[in-house]
Parts: C-alpha cells; sequence; structure tokens
C-alpha cells in the first residue's frame, strides 16, 4: 500500500471510532482520598460511557485544605471522601458547591445528603460491634449504651476516641442522649476499655482474638476484608458481628459520599460523574468493591455482605449527626478518653 494510502486509511479507522464516541469527550479532576483500588473501576466504566477522562489525585491528607488553599483556582472538580466528618469540613472550608440535581436526589435518600447539597452520600459504613464468639452473653442484643455497662469493665477495646469515625458516633450518642448523657456514656467505656485506645479498627478485633478484650467497636466492612487476608482471617474467626440496638433505634451509620467543587473548571463533566456515581451500575460496583452499603434504593448489597444478615439503620440524618461533631471533641477530651 502506499504511503499516503496507508495514512489515509489509518485516519478513516481513526474517524470511524471517534465517531461512536460523545463528540465533546471532556475531562473531570478528583482529588480523593479514597484509594484507586476502590474508585478505578468505576471512573474506567464512567470514561468508556461518556468519553470523559478522568484525572485522579488521590492523597491519604490533606486535600481539603490544597483545595482551600488553591482557591478560586482550584483545579477540583470532584471531591471523594469517607466519612461525615470530612464531608462537613469540606463544606466548612468553603470548598463545596451546592448540588440539586434530580437524578441524584431521587435516587440517594435525604438521610444521606446534606440539605444544603454541598455533600452527597455514596455508600454506608455501619458502626458494628464485634463481639468475641462465646465470651459475651447475648450479644446479638447489644446496644451501644450497654458498653457503658460495669459488667464489661476491663473488656471493650477501641480505637481512639478522636479518630472521625468515634467522633461521628458520639454525636449520634448526643443527639439521643443529650450532651450530659453521652459525656456520661463515653466516661463509662472508658472505665470498661482493656488498654488505653491504640491501633485500627482491624487491630481492635486483634486483641479480641489475643484474648486482651471481648468487646470491640469498628466499622463492619473491616470484618469481610480480614476474612479475605491470610493473616487477619483468624481475627474474624474470633468474633461474632452484632449490628447494635436493633430493638430501638437502629445501628449507627456513617457515609462515604462526593463534593462538587465550589470553582470546579469542568462542571458538566463533574456533574456527569456525580450522576454516574449515584446511578444503579456504579452503586453495585462501587458497594462492593470495599464491601460497603449501596445508598441509592433498591441498589442490594454484594452477597458477602448480605450474609452478615438484615439489620435495622438508626435514621438520624447525618446533617444532624454532624452538628455534634465540635460537642463530640469537647467530650472526648473532657472524659479524657484516650489517657
Ligand atoms: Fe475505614
Amino acid at each position: 500500500m502506499h504511503f499516503r494510502t496507508k495514512i489515509a486509511a489509518l485516519l478513516s479507522i481513526a474517524f470511524g471510532v471517534a465517531a461512536v464516541t460523545p463528540s465533546v469527550a471532556g475531562e473531570v479532576n478528583v482529588y480523593s482520598y479514597r484509594q484507586p483500588v476502590l474508585v478505578q473501576p468505576l471512573f474506567d466504566v464512567f470514561t468508556a460511557e461518556t468519553g470523559h477522562k478522568v484525572n485522579l489525585i488521590f492523597a491519604e491528607k490533606g486535600l481539603i485544605e490544597r483545595a482551600q488553599q488553591e482557591g478560586r483556582l482550584s483545579p477540583m472538580d470532584v471531591l471523594l471522601t469517607v466519612d461525615i466528618g470530612r464531608l462537613a469540613q469540606a463544606k466548612e472550608a468553603g470548598i463545596a458547591a451546592a448540588l440539586h440535581d434530580p437524578a441524584i436526589d431521587a435516587s440517594i435518600p435525604a438521610q444521606y445528603r446534606d440539605p444544603d447539597g454541598q455533600w452527597i452520600g455514596l455508600t454506608g459504613r455501619i458502626r458494628v460491634i464485634f463481639a468475641a464468639k462465646g465470651r459475651v452473653a447475648a450479644a446479638k442484643d447489644l446496644t451501644y449504651e450497654a458498653l457503658a455497662d460495669p459488667k464489661y469493665k476491663g473488656r471493650i477495646c477501641t480505637r481512639s476516641g478522636k479518630h472521625v469515625y468515634q467522633i461521628g458516633l458520639l454525636a449520634a450518642m448526643i443527639n439521643h442522649h443529650g450532651a450530659d448523657g453521652a459525656k456520661a456514656w463515653l466516661a463509662g467505656v472508658r472505665d470498661n476499655l482493656a488498654h488505653k485506645p491504640s491501633g485500627n479498627d482491624r487491630s481492635q478485633v486483634k486483641s479480641v482474638w489475643q484474648g486482651e478484650c471481648d468487646l470491640a467497636l469498628g466499622n463492619h466492612y473491616y470484618y469481610l476484608q480480614m476474612l479475605d487476608d491470610p493473616e487477619q482471617k483468624v481475627w474474624a474467626d474470633a468474633v461474632d458481628v452484632i449490628f447494635p440496638n436493633q430493638a430501638d433505634r437502629g445501628a449507627h451509620a456513617n457515609i462515604s459520599g462526593m463534593v462538587l467543587g465550589a470553582f470546579a473548571p469542568h462542571k458538566a463533566e463533574a456533574i456527569a460523574l456525580m450522576q454516574f456515581l449515584a446511578s444503579e451500575k456504579a452503586q453495585e460496583i462501587y458497594a462492593s468493591v470495599n464491601g460497603e452499603y449501596p445508598l441509592r434504593k433498591g441498589v442490594a448489597a454484594s452477597p458477602a455482605l448480605q450474609s452478615l444478615g438484615a439489620f435495622k439503620i438508626d435514621p438520624l440524618p447525618l446533617d444532624t449527626i454532624s452538628r455534634e461533631r465540635g460537642q463530640a471533641v469537647l467530650i472526648t477530651d473532657e472524659v479524657r478518653y484516650d489517657h
């Protein structure tokens, strides 16, 4: 084939390919506290469907501060993060735009969205009690309140009270029992600790396995992750997963979620990505990669998660919980939980 003919043929192939992708393929910049392994599978499907390229900026810390410093010049279109603490922080930092999108609002229950539209939940994470198999009587009837019962003295393990997961739970307790009630509760839990709070959620389960304590607090998905880990499977096998407060208000749920950048340079693509993340297909993928609960109504949890059984969730809106975070930090200091 003549060189020029060959070029023409190649060009026609290129144009042929271009014709099946959207004519205005754009890009979207995502700041993510969530690991690439969790979010990249979603971005791949989004890009295949829309042609929009996703530029992922991942960091474990400092993304909200970075966007804040960048101000109006920030390239951040979308922020992905876990925990209501971080989502509320993004709002407070002024880096979140209000988004009231009919498709998203119809998919994600209001309990998991900011009333001002500045953050939107995507997946649910339950703060469960891990109870030593065979060492806790009537474990399935446990409540968060029971963790302060003197009969569990020296039998409880938790991570630092300052961690966002613990602050979220305490903020919910403030809503249910008032600041004084929540403070008395936290002091009771502190008095029951087997040792000074340290380590992450998984290491509390390890402590149960080692016999240091009988009850630990942790997020539910760690149980599934430990089952899949050759070293940690024995830790998980040593505990039952208890969804607390099933006879009354239900278990405390926190969320992972998304934020539209206040100065998003690719706003249309950002909203398209956010609509995609709330879609049925993305909710199935997102929830299954990390063992989290899809927040979209009608999307089933992964089979691994369903094996933990059905349970009731505390209907308290995350925004209501979030307002007590400052008080929760104060109380944690006042009772010297970590000391
Ligand atoms: Fe976590």
